[in-house]
């Protein structure tokens, strides 16, 4: 009796502490993390976020978000506005610091000097009245791809300079439809009415040196020859290399032209990179990248510098454990597996030594000076302000690109509005 009894009393032992860790379990909690849903983004946070779950005891609930930043900027806007406890972990884009940093929670106290790994101007641009409002989670600066295979075929060379960029998109696109591709395109990027459109235009209009929209200043300097004949420029692709579509396109739209085969040349972020490599893609071992042309030969080669980072709302219920899955997500082994599967650029320098990482995307070592150097948008020097100033950038070039205004006249009531803006400083 006493002996059959034994194994009973430790099953009701075994079930007794099953039962408290079940109760531990119970004080576990859901974090709601918003993540991005630009190619392979979702699918890479839930993994990480899932990893974190698992090893903490804790749950993830994932929110997807729109794909167009302007749009989640939105969305995220109401949510905070109204003091929604329902996301913990926001994902920020590296001009929204300045908009959205009094709804987070200062990182530091949780970060454990983790901060001092990633790119000092990331965590700067982070920092917010001396607040660590978000971790770097990823960085992006615009690239060009190109078709190598075709590039080859016409003998050409990497455009340097964006009229010889055209010169080629032009020559490989009437040859190619000339050979029965009738849906072949010179040139595929971001000319929707949203914030894809000022990072690619602020690339023209700096590549020709014309400046940054307004200066670390504060002063609007937009209206000048330079951004006028950088804009001319553009708008002579529309219909003639690029599809008059592209006007609605943003980086995913592009992206599917480029890799279906359509594209010669391509304006995109570097998460490109894996999808046109992967296993399905009509152009794999096609493609090369390099720095975005210059503009004329006086100009330079601008990539603007984009990017994401993760923050903990401050209408959190569970801030500190949001901080702990804030802190995997943006710590070394995480960013080295999105590197390697997603293309998403590490926020470490370190990782850009690293040969797993290097042997996924060459691009990151021979590029390495458009990442570091990549020209920022004015979002610091406007702060709040900073959305209102991009829509009225994006929303000049735009009308450019339809035909419905010329650079010059389109200049200079841009600068007209923005100076209204920024009348009392930004
Ligand atoms: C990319 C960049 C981001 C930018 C957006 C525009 O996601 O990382 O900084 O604002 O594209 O579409």
């Amino acid at each position: 009796m006493m002996l059959k009894g034994i194994p009973l009393l430790i099953a009701a032992a075994a079930f007794l502490a099953g039962a408290c860790l079940g109760s531990g379990r119970a004080s576990a909690v859901e974090i709601a993390v918003s993540c991005g849903s630009m190619g392979q983004e979702l699918e890479l946070c839930r993994q990480g976020a899932e990893a974190w779950a698992k090893q903490t005891g804790n749950s993830v609930r994932l929110v997807p978000t729109p794909e167009s930043a302007t749009e989640r900027l939105a969305y995220y806007q109401q949510l905070l506005a109204g003091q929604a406890p329902d996301i913990d972990v926001y994902l920020l884009d590296v001009v929204w610091p300045g908009i959205l940093a009094s709804h987070f929670v200062d990182l530091k106290p949780y970060s454990k000097g983790q901060e001092k790994e990633h790119f000092p101007a990331i965590v700067d641009n982070n920092t917010v009245d001396g607040k660590l409002i978000a971790m770097p989670f990823f960085t992006d600066a615009g690239l060009l791809y190109y078709r190598r295979d075709l590039l080859e075929k016409y003998g050409l060379g990497v455009p340097e300079t964006w009229e010889d960029m055209t010169n080629a998109a032009k020559k490989i696109q009437a040859a190619e439809r000339q050979a029965g591709h009738d849906r072949m395109w010179g040139f595929v990027f971001q000319g929707r009415a949203y914030e894809g459109l000022t990072a690619n235009a602020l690339e023209w209009v700096d590549s020709f040196g014309g400046g940054t929209i307004v200066d670390a200043e504060g002063n609007v300097t937009v209206d000048n020859p330079q951004a006028a004949a950088a804009l001319k420029l553009a708008q002579s692709w529309i219909k003639d290399i690029a599809p008059e579509g592209v006007l609605n396109y943003s980086e995913e739209e592009a992206r599917g032209v480029f890799q279906a085969g359509d594209a010669v040349f391509m304006r995109n972020w570097p998460y490109a990179w894996a999808l046109t490599n992967g296993g399905d893609s009509p152009v794999r071992g096609k493609v090369g990248v390099a720095a975005l042309p210059r503009g004329g030969d006086k100009g330079k080669h601008t990539g603007v510098l984009g990017g994401w980072n993760l923050a903990v709302s401050r209408y959190s219920r569970h801030p500190e454990i949001a901080a702990s899955l804030v802190m995997y997500l943006t710590g070394s082994a995480e960013q080295k597996r999105r590197a390697i599967v997603g293309a998403f650029n590490p926020t470490m320098p370190a990782l850009y030594q690293d040969a797993d990482v290097l042997k996924a995307n060459p691009f990151l070592k021979s590029l390495y000076s458009t990442f570091t150097d990549a020209v920022a948008r004015p979002s610091r020097v406007t702060g709040e302000q900073y959305n209102r100033v991009s829509y009225a950038f994006w929303d000049a070039v735009h009308g450019v690109l339809a035909g419905q205004a010329e650079p010059e006249q389109a200049l200079s009531s841009l600068e007209r509005d923005l100076k209204r803006l920024g009348r009392r400083g930004w």
